[in-house]
């Protein structure tokens, strides 16, 4: 599979964009991503389970701009959203609500009775405490939730601990036993239609095993309910497909392997499945284009210090997760060994640790790859930093997706006090 996903290491060019080019109109930081990476990890995808009932739920949390959203609704993908923020985003970029499911542990009355009305397609249920809550909305506003039982299937996924949620000492889902009372006790809740199962083990999972023993859970529990007398219209297989941060080391999942595994596990279930990949359709997609602001000479280190940092791209501090900087001066110089930091006031502002990189200077460019996924969506201001530009590349243009945020959007909403208030 030939996805443009890393930068043309001669031509220097994203979607057929020139990045350096790119880099004089743009101020650095800013994300680009390739439009041509995303429609063909969709395509993938959908030739994959081709024949199957299956509905794309896009991860929406992976890279929320509007115009990814727009792109994702384009190509017939629904969402998976967590919030009311990322339910008004997904049906403002055109995501019917027909093909959103929602899912979260922390939903609210508010947020549930705005999904409902809005007409989504499930709920993904996490508690015995949400289930009675959607009963209730459900019930205030005369209408029938359906609803899916997230389950906890006590899998290793073998990922970052962090990002690893289908173990059960983990905040998500319940526990197959508790599921399993959940149907017994489903005719007593007449606004809740109970007849769907959901798993999602965890994320960057880059082994088909936590996958496969987990889907074998979730079936043989499907099984049994039916031979109980209760129906199971959908099942939700959730997201955790792994994507490539570290070149020739990271190994994928195979996307059509995946789909087998899919296919044998689910053959005798007639009702529609869903997935809810975020990071293997974007990831890879998107770039950070960051700019050397200078070169300090420490004690024992070199570090590279970029214009880019912790609060645009979090993932290297939270997670020390690896990603690969690429300058693009072009030049043909000796490598060197560099610490490539932030401007933050934190030690955790590093992207890379010793890592060798041809030599560079101050105002070169330089991208950090894998960066189309959790990069935008888990920024901030942190150390009053505007929020960077995102551009979108298709086939040797780009278009501001959005622009950089001003100083004065950035403070908007502050104030100092204006008058005092009793409780
Ligand atoms: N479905 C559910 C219920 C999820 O919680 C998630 C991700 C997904 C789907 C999508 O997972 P994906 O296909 O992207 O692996 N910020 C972390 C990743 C957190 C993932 C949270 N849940 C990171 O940067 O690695």
């Amino acid at each position: 599979e030939c996805v443009p996903s890393i930068c043309d290491a001669v031509t220097r060019t994203l979607d057929g964009v020139d990045l350096r080019r790119l880099a004089e109109q743009v101020p650095t930081p800013f994300y680009a991503y390739s439009v041509q990476a995303i429609r063909t990890r969709i395509a993938s995808l959908q030739n994959a389970f081709r024949g199957l009932d299956v509905r794309i739920c896009y991860a929406v949390k992976a890279n929320s701009n509007l115009a990814i959203l727009q792109l994702i609704a384009q190509h017939g993908v629904g969402a998976d959203i967590v919030s009311h923020g990322e339910m008004q985003r997904s049906l403002k970029a055109g995501i019917p609500a027909e093909r959103i499911v929602f899912s979260g542990v922390g939903k609210t009355a508010d947020e549930i009775d705005t999904a409902l009305v809005a007409g989504v397609w499930r709920f993904n249920v996490e508690s015995a405490d949400e289930l009675h809550l959607l009963q209730r909305v459900a019930q205030s506003r005369g209408v029938c939730a359906r609803a899916a039982v997230r389950i906890n299937p006590d899998v290793d996924a073998r990922t970052h601990a962090k990002i690893s949620t289908g173990k059960a000492e983990n905040k998500f889902g319940v526990s197959i036993d508790e599921a399993r009372r959940w149907f017994a006790e489903s005719a007593s809740l007449d606004h809740v239609q109970l007849d769907g199962l959901h798993a999602h083990i965890g994320s960057q999972i880059l082994d088909l095993e936590p996958f496969r023993t987990a889907l074998q859970r979730v079936e043989a529990f499907r099984r049994e309910l039916v031979e109980a007398g209760h129906p199971v219209a959908s099942v939700d297989i959730g997201g955790g497909l792994g994507v490539v941060y570290r070149r020739g080391i990271d190994t994928p999942v195979d996307i059509a392997d995946y789909a087998s595994l899919v296919r044998e596990t689910f053959a005798g279930f007639k009702g529609t499945l869903a997935v809810e990949p975020g990071r293997w359709l974007v990831a890879e997609a998107g770039v950070l284009v960051t700019r050397a602001i200078r070169v300090k000479q420490g004690a024992d280190r070199h570090f590279l210090v970029v214009d880019a940092a912790m609060n645009d791209l979090l993932r290297p501090s939270l997670y020390e997760a690896w990603h690969e900087i690429v300058p693009l001066h072009g030049r043909d110089e000796a490598n060197v060994a560099y610490d490539v930091v932030g401007p933050v006031c934190e030690t955790g502002d590093t992207f890379a640790q010793r890592r060798v990189m041809p030599r560079c200077e101050a105002g070169d460019v330089l991208m950090i790859e894998g960066a189309g996924a959790y990069g935008a969506s888990m920024g901030s201001t942190y150390n009053s930093r505007p929020l960077p530009p995102e551009v979108l590349l298709d086939d040797g243009r780009y278009a501001i997706i959005r622009r950089r945020q001003t100083l004065a959007e950035m403070m908007a909403g502050e104030q100092f006090p204006q008058a005092w208030h009793d409780t």
